[in-house]
């Protein structure tokens, strides 16, 4: 069945990835990003290579107001949402006490309330509708602490574990929620955290490598999605090391 597939940070990276693999699936795509030049690249793209039906709408999702404003756009053009791929993320690689205010709050506003409020609005029509599918794009980072990058890293385990709960409440209704766990991933990204030089993010999986396995686990409706063969043992030696540990290697790592 064509569904109708909403995917903030759609432009580029691994939300324009999945966009392609929902048009291969004949789904009706919304992209929304800040570029409007980068949102037409991608619904070009989109249209021919899939002759996919794709929409498109710029908008700051790191505005405070951004996820109802979305959301009268919705109400307005009459369009309903069946998946819901909340993808928009920002991070920045700054020791806490000297990063730039206005950067970790915009980051916490994308990252963490916009996600939110966004899941708020559009899950009680899933319900109602009796079917739907919320992916929320947590990180590899969730698992762990992130010195250097402490907000960015904290933003990612709240999603997680926002996910985690909301599988549970949502259990025995036709609505999936998934947590997308990616490790390093090579997109645009990594320059904007200013990570892309780090030993960290050396032998980065490849956007297409990790979107293949992230699609097949949202077909399967998994509660959580961790691509790479690498990155899947991370929660579980988390859990077998000492936090100060895991922390003092993360530092190390990620200076
Ligand atoms: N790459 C990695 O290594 C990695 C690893 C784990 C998790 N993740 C997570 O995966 C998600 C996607 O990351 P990515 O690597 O694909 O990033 P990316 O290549 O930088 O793409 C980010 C997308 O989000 C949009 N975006 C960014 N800020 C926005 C804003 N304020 N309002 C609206 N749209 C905005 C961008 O378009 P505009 O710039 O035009 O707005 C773009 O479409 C993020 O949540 C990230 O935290 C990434």
């Amino acid at each position: 069945m064509q569904q109708v597939v909403l995917i903030t940070g759609g432009s580029k990276g691994i939300g324009f990835a999945l966009a392609k693999k929902f048009c291969q699936d004949n789904h009706v795509v919304l992209l929304v990003a800040r570029s409007k030049s980068e949102l037409a690249t991608a619904k070009k793209t989109l249209e021919q290579q899939y002759r996919a039906k794709v929409l498109t709408l710029p908008l700051d999702l790191s505005v405070a107001g951004s996820a109802k404003q979305l959301v009268k756009f919705l109400t307005k053009e009459k369009i309903t949402i069946d998946i819901l791929v909340n993808n928009a993320g920002s991070g920045d690689k700054q020791a806490f006490a000297t990063a730039d205010s206005e950067k970790v709050l915009s980051m916490l506003q994308l990252n963490v309330i916009m996600l939110t409020e966004l899941t708020h609005l559009l899950l009680p029509g899933m319900l109602k509708r009796n079917r739907g599918h919320i992916i929320n794009l947590a990180s590899i980072a969730g698992y762990l602490p992130g010195p250097n990058m402490a907000v960015y890293y904290a933003s990612k385990a709240y999603v997680l574990s926002f996910t985690r709960s909301l599988a549970e409440e949502l259990r025995g209704t036709a609505v999936a929620v998934t947590a997308v766990c990616p490790g390093r991933t090579k997109t645009a990204f990594a320059a904007r955290a200013q990570i892309d030089e780090a030993l960290f993010f050396r032998g980065a999986q490849s956007v297409e490598q990790a979107t293949e396995e992230i699609y097949r686990g949202i077909l399967a409706k998994k509660t959580e999605i961790i691509p790479g063969f690498l990155n899947k043992p991370i929660p579980f030696i988390v859990r077998a090391l000492p936090v100060w540990l895991i922390s003092r290697l993360m530092a190390k790592v990620q200076r």
